[in-house]
């Protein structure tokens, strides 16, 4: 199904079959770079089952470990180790088990002064540019091979909410934001639109019934962070048949 432009919507039956899909999507991503690989996880609950899925038997031995690099696209301002902290969620659920440490990149939020998630996302873009070898984005050298990305009840996506300034940015790789829109409400910091569109693919994770009103206004094609979220390669939404809206079932 295609939703008004190149995106694609693959519809699944059920969270299990999400996470199942996904996680098919990340191997073929990685099968298809025999180089060094960048991923970027996100946070919120959506992409649990699949990382607990990477860390199982069926898939660990499929990714080469070493050669895989685990980015974050957008951060909760809290402790690296507080159970709000979207990489502590990844850590936990897969890549303190099987990735080597310096392979996964967090969003430092211990480094930087309590108050000044503008200065974490600083650190983290020097990190970026570092890895990737260039101040600038090239178009024709995505910085990652896979963004992974979810999307909040008012159609935010990373830490990008509806009218926030940091949506505009055109220049900045990541950003400050100093108040969340929906909980929980501490600062955050994320990285932009054109950072995360520089991927071979961005991929939405979205299940629940829940989801299922903010996805008809994301596929209506309303001005809403989630949709200008877009890969300049390919861009997919994997729906579950209970977020999926009503004219795209059956
Ligand atoms: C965060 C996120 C956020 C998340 C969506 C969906 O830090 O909260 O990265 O953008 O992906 O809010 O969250 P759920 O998966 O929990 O619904």
């Amino acid at each position: 199904m295609a939703i008004g432009d190149h995106r694609k919507v693959i519809a699944v039956a059920n969270p299990a079959a999400l996470a199942n899909a996904a996680a098919e999507r990340v191997i073929a991503r990685i099968a298809a770079n025999p180089g060094r690989i960048a991923i970027c996880l996100t946070g919120g609950s959506s992409p649990k089952a699949l990382y607990q899925l990477l860390a199982t038997e069926a898939y660990r031995g499929r990714i080469p470990w070493d050669r895989v690099h685990w980015f974050i696209g957008d951060e909760r301002f809290v402790p690296a180790g507080d159970p709000l902290n979207n990489m502590n969620m990844a850590r936990n659920a897969f890549l303190d088990e099987c990735a080597p440490k310096p392979n996964v990149h967090p969003i430092p939020t211990d480094t930087a002064s309590p108050d000044d998630p503008d200065k974490s996302a600083e650190l983290y873009e020097h990190e970026l540019k570092s890895f990737y070898g260039a101040d600038e984005l090239d178009a024709s050298h995505p910085l990652f091979d896979l963004v992974l990305m979810g999307v909040g009840p008012d159609g935010h996506t990373a830490s990008l909410f509806p009218n926030y300034p940091a949506l505009d940015e055109a220049k900045r790789w990541v950003v400050g934001v100093p108040k969340a829109h929906v909980e929980p409400f501490v600062p955050r910091v994320t990285l932009t639109l054109p950072a995360l569109a520089s991927c071979r693919e961005m991929l939405f994770e979205v299940a629940g019934s829940e989801k299922r009103a903010i996805l008809t206004r994301v596929f209506a094609g309303e001005n809403l962070p989630a949709n200008r979220a877009q890969s300049l390669g390919e861009t997919i939404w994997l729906v579950d048949q209970a977020a999926l809206p009503e004219h795209f079932r059956g």
